[in-house]
């Protein structure tokens, strides 16, 4: 196949030549982020699953090192977590270079002792996550299941000294299954947590960590994450949370947090009958390629840092890219704030030094205003404040193209949606299910709807609301398309704010 330089992304993360799906190992260390994923070495579609790597010092510029955890004849290596062992507690360094200790699935192949089960396994690195090697005594922990998967570890502080807690998953039930630790060796069962809230798919890639709520350090509740597939609100693949409390053993979900029962159907793109439920769920993203969220672990001053897939199983093995196929989501860094009296997540990404080519103020606008080209190269930031005043409508158009196509950026105030429309932009029919319509609920907040768009070469990141409300999309433009505009129909808005700026 042709190559497809004009979609190769400039702040989002892939890989030079080969495929990749959920962040692994999110974890900060020495001065340095790694990003760990899952990565087939020889190919550009899901297979050979092993630990792709990467590094950053400023979370934005990546730069891909050696596959850090490759499968063998036995196993595939699938999704899990990394952590800082500070005390070495597991055996694997000493107090004085402390290990980095890798908790991931072994999903192991036919023919092999533990075949048709998935297991959990460790791996350690005495050079700060350069190179790995799996422990001899693995897996550490089984459950016979063919669907026990991706470990999150992190130390939990219990009044009596610290100990491990991991967060992984019975995919197949809907379940998160809790496990602690004193070693990371040997795991003793914790509690478990669902069926809730939406559980028409399996359940993937879990996270669990507190936060403080209004940034109040004597407030703190904890959030649980848990991927879902299929059965998001968009259609396919995605993420919801869940707040309540954790006391080292059980998570107690808030009742603002949850469902009368949970919602077992899946909607294709578009709706299905009777899941109107999926709208009342937290989601982490209303769009359709935000999915395996995690979060880094031992991030300085307590900073909670998540990266998603940017895809959705529906359609991850079609996107019409070469070499590459499959990004990572911009890093976010995420908050609790109250939202109608209820802690909800508020979410920023982390983005380089912005360079501003296009700022406006206070200018009532009815029609259409053309602005800075998207080019290539670069990925742009739009941040706007809207008072949609009379208007039926008012959004953005990306890409626009010769025959009136375009992504399509809407509000509707009358039912305050906020909608992204990718049906009529550049490449659609690589796959079925891809083409969509995907919309949240956006209240105004004193009359005015505050976006801050990320346009990159393949996605558009929406953030509503200061990040309260978050779509993302794929995209695939044609190459030459980079004119967009700003549209106000049916009566006046005003642009309270619309600055662009460019990123690289
Ligand atoms: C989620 C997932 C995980 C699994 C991994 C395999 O996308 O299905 O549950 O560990 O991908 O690649």
């Amino acid at each position: 196949p042709a190559g497809t330089p004009h979609l190769r992304p400039a702040l989002h993360y892939t890989a030079r030549d080969t495929w990749l799906n959920d962040p692994n190992g999110l974890v900060f260390y020495r001065g340095t982020y790694h990003l760990f994923y899952q990565n087939n070495p020889h190919g550009d579609v899901w297979g050979n699953m092993s630990w792709g790597h990467a590094t950053s010092t400023d979370l934005v510029h990546w730069i891909e090192q050696p596959v850090a955890i490759a499968c063998d004849d036995a196993e595939d290596i699938f999704s899990g977590s990394i952590v800082v062992d500070h005390t070495n507690s597991s055996g694997f360094g000493n107090a004085e270079n402390p290990p980095l200790v890798a908790i991931y699935t072994s999903a192991y192949k036919p023919e092999t002792a533990h075949e048709g089960t998935q297991a959990q396994s460790l791996a350690y690195s005495n050079d700060a996550g350069m190179t790995w090697t799996k422990f001899t005594g693995n897996p550490v922990l089984t459950r016979r299941s063919a669907n026990f998967r991706d470990p999150k570890v992190f130390s939990y502080p219990h009044p009596d000294g610290p100990y491990w807690v991991m967060v992984a998953v019975e995919a197949g039930d809907q379940t998160v299954v809790f496990y602690r630790s004193a070693d990371l060796r040997l795991w003793e069962l914790a509690s478990e947590f669902g069926p809730a809230n939406a559980a028409g798919g399996e359940w993937e890639c879990p996270d669990l960590f507190p936060l403080p709520v209004d940034g109040d350090p004597d407030r703190t509740k904890w959030v649980l994450v848990v991927n879902v597939n299929p059965g998001a609100v968009a259609g396919g693949s995605g993420g919801q949370y869940f707040v309540g409390d954790f006391d080292g053993v059980t998570f107690t979900p808030d009742p603002s947090s949850l469902l009368d029962s949970p919602v077992f159907g899946t909607t294709g793109a578009g709706s299905g009958t009777g899941l109107e439920g999926l709208r009342e769920c937290r989601w982490l993203d209303w769009g359709r390629d935000y999915y395996a969220a995690v979060s880094f672990s031992n991030v300085p001053n307590n900073r909670r840092l998540m990266i998603g897939w940017l895809n959705n199983w529906d359609y991850a093995n079609s996107l019409p890219t070469f070499p590459w196929r499959s990004g990572m989501s911009l890093v976010r860094e995420v908050a609790l704030e109250t939202v109608g009296g209820r802690p909800s997540l508020a979410q920023a990404p982390i983005l380089p030094p912005l360079n501003q080519v296009q700022c406006l103020d206070g200018r009532e606008l009815h029609g259409v205003l053309a602005l800075p080209e998207i080019l290539p190269g670069e990925a742009q930031v739009i941040d706007a404040e809207i008072l949609p005043g009379t208007a039926e409508h008012c959004g953005f158009r990306l890409w626009e193209d010769a025959d009136g196509g375009a992504a399509v950026i809407d509000y509707d105030p009358a039912v305050g949606v906020l909608s992204l429309d990718r049906t009529a932009v550049g490449d659609t029919t690589f796959h079925t299910t891809f083409a969509s319509v995907d919309s949240a609920p956006v209240p105004l907040e004193d009359g005015v709807l505050t976006l801050r768009i990320v346009v990159d070469h393949c996605s558009v990141e929406v953030f509503a609301q200061g990040g309260k409300v978050v779509l993302t999309d794929l995209v695939f433009p044609r190459v030459g398309t980079h004119g967009s505009s700003v549209f106000v129909k049916g009566g006046k808005a005003i642009l309270r704010k619309l600055a662009v700026a460019t990123v690289g």
